[in-house]
């Protein structure tokens, strides 16, 4: 396979319009979906600017537990409520959050994040776990994140058997 160079672009908007297909193109002839997953974090943290995590936490009997990422060591399991992942898994919604220092039980994984990104992934009605992106800088992420990071998780569950890799 074709190893992919860093995106670079002009505007956020034209930055995820190469990143989805690229997407795309990564995991769509993989069937194993683990193998997809690792890609996809890998593809995450290498081609978004001033981000020092990207990975998933995927739902295991009842709770988030790490999954594939790229970063630094992060803590492995968080409850339904806790944290901002935790948080966006019970409630079903994206967590844009600007400003971690001032989210109530902000989990502290790596002490250079600042601002933090939390889309749920839900396939077919059930939520099998989340995308976490973690910013050194503060406000980081917007709407256009949210909604281009929605549509990588729309991406990632044509492809991704989910199934196979939670626990629900
Ligand atoms: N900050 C997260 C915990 C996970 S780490 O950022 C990788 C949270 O509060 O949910």
């Amino acid at each position: 396979m074709e190893n992919l160079g860093k995106i670079k672009a002009d505007t956020k908007e034209s930055f995820y319009d190469m990143l989805l297909p690229a997407l795309e193109g990564l995991i769509s002839s993989e069937e194993d979906s683990l193998a997809n997953i690792c890609n996809t974090a890998s593809l995450l943290y290498n081609n978004l600017d001033d981000i020092n995590w990207a990975g998933f936490y995927i739902m295991k009997d009842g709770e988030l537990v790490l999954g594939p990422f790229g970063g630094k060591i992060a803590c492995v399991r968080i409850k339904v409520g806790r944290g901002v992942c935790g948080s966006a898994v019970r409630d079903k919604k994206t967590y844009v959050v600007p400003n971690v220092h001032e989210f109530e039980g902000h989990i502290a994984c790596d002490s250079a994040s600042n601002s933090e990104i939390v889309v749920p992934i839900i396939k077919d009605g059930i939520l099998y776990g989340v995308l976490d992106i973690d910013s050194p800088i503060f406000n980081r992420f917007d709407e256009v994140d949210k909604i281009y990071l929605e549509k990588a998780v729309e991406v990632m569950n044509k492809y991704i058997k989910w199934e196979e890799i939670a626990r629900v």
